[in-house]
This record gives structure tokens, C-alpha cells and sequence, in this order.
């Protein structure tokens, strides 16, 4: 809708690629070298060279998805089957399923208003049945990590990182992903690298890497393509499943120049989202939670609280008076079948009550601000949204 001569932006399409990768894939393209494991230092190995460095770790394995990443996080940490394991509420539908996928149980903990882990639910589900920690950073909102750490180091168990919205995200300026044992990203289209679809692990411990390498699918004697690790790698050979779920050439290629720019989308995407909290928080209605102390965020979409006393009749009325100025909002718990609502995830079967995160589910909005947006377009999406609010609370 045009708006003071301006049409309301499109939030959903990507980035163009960058050139640079263009000649990579006309070059795999004319060779069909699009399997991993055919040539020597392959796309998919440079990337995980250049991935571990930008990441300041020792191993990163590239995989089909962040959802992969995470199942062969539990998977190469050797966990019995049925374990239990600590999970945000607040997260997508894929996270637990990776859990379940694993043959493990994903217990629920809550999630507050300001979309991070509830430490008093995390502290008292946290008892000496739980085997390992899987932290969703959902939508790029660090959980305490200093708390999750204490404890969990405190019982011996294992924290994976669920960082598929984090990338660029710090944490006393140590980047996310790289506190716990283990941390996943995914390069599915709506992250701040896009590769259609695609995944990657981190980590600094030789023997988890090994693993998750064999398991991801380096048959035979492929994981000679991966350097170091050789002890391992012998120890291991032929004695777990390959769950073959790698990463191809083409999707390397297609994330390897997008590196370079991930500083310039972290620092424009988090430019972009003060901007519009900042106008947002002068509504009585609105309230974008502040970060925590010790986290520098990277986001590319904004999640808005709506404060005061808003019936759920009002809330979808917001949606409505939003869209009809252009700009997307979605109440999590509003919409039907949302893959972010836990009681929409039946295949866990007997669902946990967890009335805070449903409280909060039921009044937290969330709107697409991709970094490449100019100030005039987060003008519009903020002045969309903050008249949208007055018009339904007048
Ligand atoms: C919080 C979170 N974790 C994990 C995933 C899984 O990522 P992928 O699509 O790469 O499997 C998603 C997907 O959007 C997600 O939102």
C-alpha cells in the first residue's frame, strides 16, 4: 500500500547471492563435482575450514540442516536411548523433533516475556534424570548462558547450542555457539546466511567431531578428506550409523562468499531492530524486551510484547490493521498450527502445562526486518505498527 509515496517492503525475499559465487558453480556445474567427497578440498571442506576460523574453533562439520546438526550433536554424544533433555518451550517444532529423533525426550522448560529460558522452570526441571541441555537461542534471544553453564557444568552434562538464529550473536563478547559443548546454524533461506537449505556443527572436542563426521555420512574411508582427527576417526570406523546427511558442493558454494558478509548484516540487522524498538516502545501498548546484560544481538526480525490488557479478539485485530498498512505481524500463539507453539507439537504426545510460555505466546508478535532494509522502510514497518495499535486500542 503506497504510504507517504512509499510501497510497504518486502520482508521476505533474500539478499541476492554474491556475484563471487557464480563462477564457482558454473565451474561445479561444468564438472558435476557435486558430491563432497569426490574431489580433494572440496567446496563443502573449505567451508568448514573458513566457518571453524570465523568461528574461533577447531572443528565445524557441514550438514544437510540445522535440524540435522542437532540430531547428530545428541547422536555423537553417545546419549542412551530414552535420555532426557532440557529444551526451551519457546522454539520451532524441528528442535524437539530432533530431540525425539535421536530417540531421546525433550523435556519442555519455560520461557518468559522476554523470550528467554525461565531459570527458576529450568532450575527445578533440572534433576539428575536429565542427560543433556538443548538451548534454542529462539529468534536470536540469548538465554542466561552464565546460569546455564553453572549448572549444567555443575551435573556434568552436556549443553548444545541451538544457534540457527545466532549467527554473529555475542555473549560477553564471546560468540554464541561456541559456550556450550556443542552449537548448530542453519543456512535455510530465512537466516542471515542463505543457502536455500543447509546446517553446520561446531566444536572444539576432537572426539564429538569424529563422531558426528562419521555419522553425517563420511563412509569407507572418506573422512580422510576431513584433516586431523586420524585416532578417532580409526577408533570409530565401522562401529556407528551413517545417517548420511551431508552437505553438497553447490550448497558451499553458495554460502562461502555469503561469510564476508555476515558483519555488515549483524551490524545493520541490529541498527535496524533498535530503530524500530526504539519507536515502537514510545506506544503504551507495545514493549520490545531489552537484551540481556552481557548479549550483543544479531537480529533480522523483531518480537514485540503487547502490554496492557489486549483480548485475544483484539490481538488478531492488530494483525489485521497491520497487514492492511503493509506490514506482516504474526501472534505466535494466535495463528493457527504455528510450529513455535508447543501445544501444536502433538507428536510429543502428552504435552506438559506451561502456562508462562502460553501466556506469552499469546501476546508476542513477530515481524521479518532483514538487514538490507532502508531507514525509510523501517519507518514505514514501525509507524504501520504502532498506528495499527492505536487503532485497535485507540
Ligand atoms: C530455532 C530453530 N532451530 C532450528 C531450526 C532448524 O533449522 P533447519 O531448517 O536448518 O533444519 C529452525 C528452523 O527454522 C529454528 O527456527
Amino acid at each position: 500500500m503506497p504510504r507517504d509515496g512509499l510501497t510497504a517492503p518486502n520482508c521476505y525475499d533474500a539478499e541476492p547471492i554474491p556475484e563471487a559465487a557464480r563462477a564457482e558453480i558454473e565451474r561445479l556445474l561444468s564438472s558435476g563435482d557435486l558430491f563432497r567427497y569426490t574431489s580433494e578440498n572440496a567446496p563443502v571442506s573449505q567451508l568448514e575450514a573458513e566457518f571453524a576460523a570465523f568461528m574461533g574453533v577447531r572443528y565445524a562439520v557441514c550438514v544437510a540442516s540445522c535440524s540435522a546438526a542437532l540430531f547428530l550433536s545428541l547422536k555423537a554424544l553417545d546419549l542412551p536411548r530414552g535420555a532426557r533433555v532440557l529444551v526451551p518451550a519457546f522454539t520451532f517444532a524441528a528442535v524437539p523433533s530432533a530431540i525425539v529423533h535421536a530417540d531421546c525426550e525433550p523435556v519442555l522448560v519455560e520461557v518468559g516475556e522476554n523470550f528467554r529460558i525461565d531459570l527458576e522452570d529450568f532450575r527445578a526441571k533440572f534433576d539428575d534424570t536429565i542427560a543433556a541441555v538443548m538451548i534454542s537461542h529462539m529468534r536470536g534471544h540469548t538465554s542466561d548462558m552464565d546460569a546455564i553453564m553453572e549448572l549444567a557444568n555443575a551435573r556434568g552434562v552436556p549443553v548444545i547450542e541451538d544457534a540457527a538464529h545466532s549467527l554473529g550473536t555475542l555473549w560477553h563478547g564471546q560468540k554464541i555457539g561456541t559456550i556450550g559443548k556443542i552449537g548448530c546454524f542453519s543456512f535455510q533461506s530465512y537466516k542471515l546466511v542463505n543457502a536455500g537449505e543447509g546446517g553446520v556443527l561446531v566444536t572444539d572436542d576432537p572426539e564429538l567431531a569424529a563422531r558426528a563426521i562419521i555419522m553425517s555420512g563420511a563412509y569407507e574411508h572418506n573422512w580422510k578428506k576431513h584433516p586431523g582427527l586420524q585416532n578417532s576417526f580409526h577408533h570409530w570406523q565401522n562401529k556407528l550409523p551413517l545417517y548420511n546427511t551431508r552437505m553438497q558442493n553447490l550448497s558451499a558454494a553458495v554460502i562461502r562468499p555469503q561469510l564476508a558478509e555476515v558483519p555488515r548484516r549483524v551490524r545493520d540487522g541490529l541498527a535496524n531492530h533498535d530503530y524500530v524498538a526504539a519507536k515502537l516502545n514510545e506506544s503504551p501498548w507495545l514493549d520490545v524486551p531489552p537484551p540481556l546484560g552481557p548479549e550483543t544481538r544479531a537480529p533480522d526480525s523483531l518480537q514485540f510484547n503487547l502490554v496492557g490488557d489486549w483480548s485475544d479478539a483484539e490481538a488478531l485485530r492488530l494483525q489485521d490493521e497491520a497487514k492492511a498498512r503493509g506490514v506482516g505481524v504474526q501472534v505466535f500463539g494466535l495463528s493457527q498450527d504455528n510450529a513455535r507453539a508447543y501445544w501444536n507439537w502433538q507428536f510429543l504426545g502428552d504435552l506438559p502445562d506451561l502456562p508462562k510460555t502460553r501466556a506469552m505466546l499469546m501476546r508476542a508478535c513477530d515481524t521479518r526486518l532483514p538487514a538490507r532494509l532502508t531507514r525509510a522502510e523501517l519507518d514505514f514497518i514501525a509507524d504501520a505498527i504502532v498506528t495499527a495499535a492505536a487503532a485497535v486500542k485507540g
